[in-house]
């Protein structure tokens, strides 16, 4: 499934559209492609203030536009700069709840010039669904998606 989807990503970065429109489009895809992703959405750094903005997003609004540094499994990797996999969301004291359907959760870093300036983040309503091919395929999607920021 990983491997199909990869040349995907690759054609919608390298397509005539803005930003903005390529991030939404990738979200889009995974969250139609991958059954186990139910929310997929990019934050990045809002300007120079410690916190994260909501960016492009495919699934339910969230009322989390804005996440503090520190603050949720977003805010943590902000300041780890680490991949941080999340088999039970109720096993976390440090955690945002966005919906009760949500059972896991993933955020892999985004990296420009070894700067973490962002992150993806996907929430799943399947306990427990992510494996390293997961963490691999994330990396991979902000891999390509920092050549075109
Ligand atoms: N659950 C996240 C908040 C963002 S929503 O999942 C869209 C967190 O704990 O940081």
């Amino acid at each position: 499934m990983f491997d199909d989807l990869r040349p995907l990503i690759n054609s919608i970065t390298d397509s005539n559209n803005t930003t903005e429109s390529k991030l939404q489009k990738i979200c889009e895809l995974l969250k139609s492609e991958i059954p186990h992703y139910d929310w997929v959405g990019f934050y990045f750094k809002n300007g120079d203030k410690k916190e994260l903005k909501l960016g492009p997003y495919a699934g339910e609004p969230t009322d989390h536009t804005i996440i503090p540094f520190g603050k949720g499994i977003c805010g943590q990797v902000a300041e780890s700069n680490k991949n941080f996999v999340v088999p039970d969301v109720q096993a976390q004291d440090n955690y945002i709840a966005c919906s009760i359907t949500v059972k896991a959760e993933i955020v892999v870093p985004l990296f420009v010039n070894e700067e973490n300036i962002g992150q993806i983040d996907i929430d799943s309503n399947t306990p427990n669904p992510f494996t390293k091919a997961d963490e691999t395929f994330l990396e991979f999607v902000n891999f390509e998606v920092a050549k075109i920021l």
